[in-house]
């Protein structure tokens, strides 16, 4: 088994939605991406839950980094000696950032972990006294602990890019959908990262791109990541997927993931289900690559996984704006849930799991004690 915690990396390498520069959480906008690569700086925690809830940053090991410097900066902000409004003014961050998206169980794995820093600075005087940086210890405790989860997370990218890899084969078409790329991540990507690592190791892979409706998060990011690589692809429009598939020019297709449940139950992107039944139809393997921090053993299935429901407004963008539109329904959930029973396999920094799932991601996981589970360490959403 790969050692991906002693993986040699240079993160300057890499494209990085989020990162720590001079006391400000530095953030690519996504809602700009393709026409615009423009960085945004967050000085504020509120401005954090906005940048989560608003998707400026999204995907779920990204938005748990974001979620992570947002705590950073409220204890910025907010570092007091009178340590009970200190206590008032972080639990009152912790809150927000905990409700600004609901079904990444990464957001609240990044959030337990800065938590557990915080809880453990807080008794202790000396963590309140400005040591040789500009910051108070207890600050850049916090800012350290972002830093290492954004790292940290770089290097489960790659190493589970390299495992899902060995699985390509030269010559593959291979279907992804939303964005679980660089963007999305710590850096590198969760799927991404195994087309990434595909690609770096010589394999001529052809990339078919998911326009993903309704945020178009395949058309805008995956696209964009793909071009600036020239990681050769095409863009279709989700309901393309079968017409490809019947012509034989899809042989594996791969995904991202934002909880992964007990039993293997996968909530991702609106519209993975769906590609996921289709790969069975067609004989296709439908893989799903995410970090140990993905995964919610609480949850036996993905019957509890949290759905968000965003605006409808985001189903009518497309739309004109015109009486008929403005009085019609639509829904739009934000995210569903791939059973088990469609997926080939996990990709993840430890190795790759097989089914039975139950079993394969308990032995996985469970040996990982501390790698960064949150299901490991029982959270709760
Ligand atoms: O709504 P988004 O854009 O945050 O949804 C993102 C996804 O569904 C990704 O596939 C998932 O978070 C994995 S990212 C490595």
């Amino acid at each position: 088994m790969a050692d991906y915690q002693n993986k040699v990396v240079n993160p300057a390498d890499e494209l990085r939605p989020v990162y720590i520069e001079n006391g400000s959480v530095m953030m690519i906008d996504q809602n700009l991406l393709p026409m615009e690569l423009k960085i945004l700086e967050i000085t504020d925690w509120r401005m954090m839950v906005k940048a989560i809830s608003e998707m400026w940053v999204r995907g779920a090991p990204a938005i748990g980094i974001s979620a992570a410097a947002g705590v950073y900066l409220a204890a910025r902000k907010h570092i007091s000696d009178n340590r009970d409004d200190f206590r008032r003014e972080m639990e009152t961050a912790f809150e927000a950032l905990g409700k600004s998206r609901p079904t990444a169980i990464n957001l609240f794995w990044a959030l337990k972990r800065m938590r557990n820093i915080f809880a453990t600075a807080l008794e202790k005087d000396s963590y309140f006294k400005i040591n040789g940086s500009s910051e108070p210890e207890l600050v850049a405790s916090l800012r350290k602990e972002t830093e290492r989860i954004a790292d940290e997370d770089l290097k489960m990218c790659m190493a589970m890019g390299d495992f899902g890899a060995s699985l390509l084969v030269d010559g593959d078409g291979v279907l992804t959908h939303c964005n679980a790329g660089g963007l999305a991540t710590g850096g590198y990507g969760t799927a991404l990262g195994v087309i990434r690592s595909a690609h770096r190791q010589g394999k001529r892979i052809h990339v078919f791109v998911d326009e993903t409706r309704p945020r178009l998060q395949g058309a805008r990011l995956t696209a964009w990541e793909l071009d600036r690589e020239s990681i050769p692809f095409t863009l279709i429009a989700d309901n393309q997927a079968a017409y490809f598939m019947k012509k034989g020019m899809i042989q594996k297709a791969v995904t991202g993931a934002d909880r992964i449940c007990a039993n293997g139950d996968t909530a991702n992107k609106i519209g993975t289900y769906s590609v996921a039944v289709l790969c069975k139809e067609h004989g296709i393997p439908f893989y799903v690559a995410a970090p140990f921090s993905t995964f919610d053993l609480n949850l036996e299935s993905g019957d509890s996984v949290p759905i968000e429901q965003r605006s409808a407004d985001e189903m009518k963008e497309i739309y004109p704006s015109c009486d008929f539109y403005s009085r019609i329904k639509t829904a739009n959930p934000a995210f569903d849930i791939t059973p088990a029973k469609y997926i080939k396999a996990f990709f993840t920094e430890g190795g790759i799991i097989y089914p039975p799932f139950e079993s394969g991601i308990k032995d996985l996981i469970g040996k990982r004690h501390g790698v960064g589970t949150g299901a490991a360490e029982g959270l709760r959403a």
